[in-house]
């Protein structure tokens, strides 16, 4: 460990370029939904975890709002993503499903809202609302979900507010490095969408053999890779023991040679789901 080295906590945040910051880990919430949703939703919270990411298409964002509200932690404390769906793209449809977000939500303001994906000759329009959503107060922070760098240059040539965060999908199978460059150049914090490969590559050899070597899981591994690479990481987990293990990454590091073997593995696909 050197003088630059930086420690990451539970309670480490990313700056992002509007000045606001985000937290490091969050709850994905792709495929939960009524009580069950509620329920990891507490519990992570009860954890430790301080943000959680939503979308329309989850149907789940009412029990989202109420499982906040009775967590009894301020509104503040909790960092909420949410997006506009692309059937809503357009100014006016995105400036009237942002409120409807809210409505369901139950809160006054979105702490990032991101365009989910892009619509070729919407883009232009519906960021047009996102940068008014931002002014008006009711969201902190916007940007875009699944696109490439042409897709922001787009933007940055005729917005005026550069996109703060770009989800994606990213794991040691799936990392866009030109990508990853040209968001470092612009300021474009990168969050990390089926960090887990949804599962389906937890159990390749390479990934069974580091997570023997520091005696963790394979999920804390493929975690642990995204913190160190920057990232901003969404795990989706059901289970209190997944929530649990998926939140204690931050008392273990990786060495460089294994994040090297790990960056090696982009070229594997064991993606297809099973
Ligand atoms: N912007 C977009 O277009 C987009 C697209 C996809 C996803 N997302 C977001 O990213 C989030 C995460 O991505 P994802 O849901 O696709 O997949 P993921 O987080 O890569 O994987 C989720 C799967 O991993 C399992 N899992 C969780 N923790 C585990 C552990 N410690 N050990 C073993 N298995 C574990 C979960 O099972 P259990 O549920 O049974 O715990 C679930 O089956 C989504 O929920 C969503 O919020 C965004």
């Amino acid at each position: 460990m050197n003088d630059d080295t930086v420690i990451l906590t539970p309670g480490s945040r990313a700056m992002l370029n509007d000045g606001n910051s985000i937290p490091l880990i969050g709850l994905g919430t792709w495929g939960l939904e009524g009580e069950a949703c509620y329920r990891a939703v507490r519990e992570a919270l009860r954890i430790g975890y301080r943000l959680i990411d939503t979308a329309p298409m989850y149907r789940n964002e009412r029990e989202i709002g109420r499982a906040m509200r009775d967590s009894g932690l301020d509104r503040d404390e909790v960092f909420l993503t949410t997006k506009v769906a692309s059937a809503d793209m357009g100014y006016e449809s995105t400036m009237n499903a942002c409120q409807a977000s809210l409505d369901r939500l139950g809160v006054d303001q979105i702490d990032l809202y991101l365009i989910h994906w892009p619509s070729v000759g919407k883009d232009l329009e519906t960021w047009r609302a996102m940068e008014e959503l931002r002014s008006r107060g009711l969201v902190r922070s916007i940007g875009v979900s699944n696109f490439t760098t042409a897709m922001m240059d787009e933007l940055l040539d005729h917005g005026s507010v550069v996109p703060a965060v770009d989800q994606v999908e990213i794991n040691p199978f799936v990392y866009d490095e030109e990508l990853a460059r040209y968001c470092s150049d612009k300021g474009i914090h990168l969050e990390a969408y089926s960090p887990l490969t949804r599962g389906n590559c937890l159990q390749e050899k390479e990934v069974l053999q580091i997570a023997n070597a520091y005696q963790r899981s394979p999920a804390q591994v493929l975690l642990r890779w995204a913190l160190q690479k920057g990232l901003t990481a969404i795990p989706k987990a059901t289970t209190p023991a997944h929530l649990q293990e998926n939140f204690d990454i931050f008392d273990f590091e990786l060495y460089f040679g294994d994040i090297a073997k790990l960056d090696a593995l982009n070229t594997v696909s064991c993606l297809m789901d099973r």
